[in-house]
């Protein structure tokens, strides 16, 4: 719906915009000169957890986390703020804290920011990178025969589901709020020196969406092995109770027919493939030999991340689940 709303904008066309809106990458990207391109990008949302100062560590990390997916480290950021009046402003400095600690740990600099009253509150940055503009990776750069590697569990949306449903308490899922909180700059630090052939990072379209987005249009289909898949134990219970969140939905419509499965998936499990992630962690496209250093150097960190995939040819559809 949105695309076709784009559409309609007057927008000017630009050599230097290497990355605009017609892509599904993670952020735009335009050419200073030879040597350097601004990564562009900004993410906001409403509260997923009930602690604002946890909530500003959550959102930070969930916006910086889109420069860290194109390659490079955040340079500069700016606060997008909405706030009710009748709340306490006590609240709105325990977000502005938390996103302050992440962003420092980051080495990122708070430049500013906006605020407007809203009936909710509202919390994310706009963040700037820069990076050489041969340099960045892209979602849909896979190439045959490249591994498919996952740097944190997914199943946070279920998760906060069951949080705001008074089914769970904060307290009872830290794996996933640390996993949530952490910043992406461990994949990609984890990552450097590597053969990075493509990247994202899993946000709202899940795992099989933002699967989909890097095979789309591309000469290959991916194979997905449900079983490496690292996720929280808990999501199978309150998938099996029907706890779905509701963008768990567009996620099937948006990935559509372009999946095949080639077992038979328990229903939850299928949920959980397109349930839709708060700062999750980074998809990596590389190869196998790489891939292996990248598994070592995130488990000495104990960090539950592997190989879940593989590059294919071409095949009838873009993602095939298997085993
Ligand atoms: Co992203
Ligand atoms: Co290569």
């Amino acid at each position: 719906m949105l695309s076709n709303v784009l559409k309609q904008l007057n927008i000017i066309d630009d050599n230097n915009l290497l990355l605009g809106m017609e892509t599904t990458d993670d952020a735009a990207v335009y050419k200073i000169n030879d040597d350097m391109a601004i990564v562009y990008t900004l993410d906001f949302f409403t509260p997923i957890v009930n602690d604002p100062y946890t909530f500003g560590k959550i959102s930070a990390a969930n916006s910086l986390s889109d420069v860290y997916a194109m390659g490079c480290e955040p340079l500069l950021c700016l606060n997008i703020v909405g706030f009710p009046n009748c709340m306490d402003e006590s609240i709105l400095t325990e977000i502005l804290r938390g996103s302050a600690d992440k962003v420092a740990e980051a080495g990122c600099i708070l430049a500013g920011g906006h605020t407007i009253q809203d009936d909710e509150p509202k919390f994310g940055l706009s963040v700037i990178g820069l990076v050489h503009p041969r340099e960045y990776w892209r979602n849909n750069t896979i190439e045959e025969g490249d591994v498919i590697f996952l740097t944190k569990p997914i199943g946070v949306g279920v998760l906060n589901t069951a949080l705001k449903g008074g089914l769970l308490q904060e307290k009872e899922i830290k794996e996933a709020i640390q996993m949530m909180e952490m910043l992406n700059k461990v994949g990609y630090d984890a990552a450097k020196g590597l053969d990075i052939h493509a990247c994202t990072d899993i946000t709202g379209f899940g795992l099989a969406g933002h699967a989909y987005e890097m095979t789309n249009g591309t000469n290959y289909s991916m194979e997905i092995y449900h079983q490496a898949i690292p996720f929280y134990k808990e999501c199978e219970e309150f998938l099996n109770m029907g706890l779905i969140p509701e963008g768990t939905y567009a996620n099937y419509d948006y990935v559509g027919d372009s999946i095949r499965y080639d077992n038979d998936l328990k229903p939850w499990m299928k949920d959980l493939l397109f349930d839709p992630q708060t700062s999750g962690g980074l998809l990596f496209s590389l190869p196998e030999s790489d891939a292996i250093i990248l598994e070592k150097r995130l488990k000495k960190q104990n960090i539950p991340s592997g190989i879940i995939g593989k590059v294919i040819g071409k095949e009838d559809q873009d993602l095939i689940i298997k085993e």
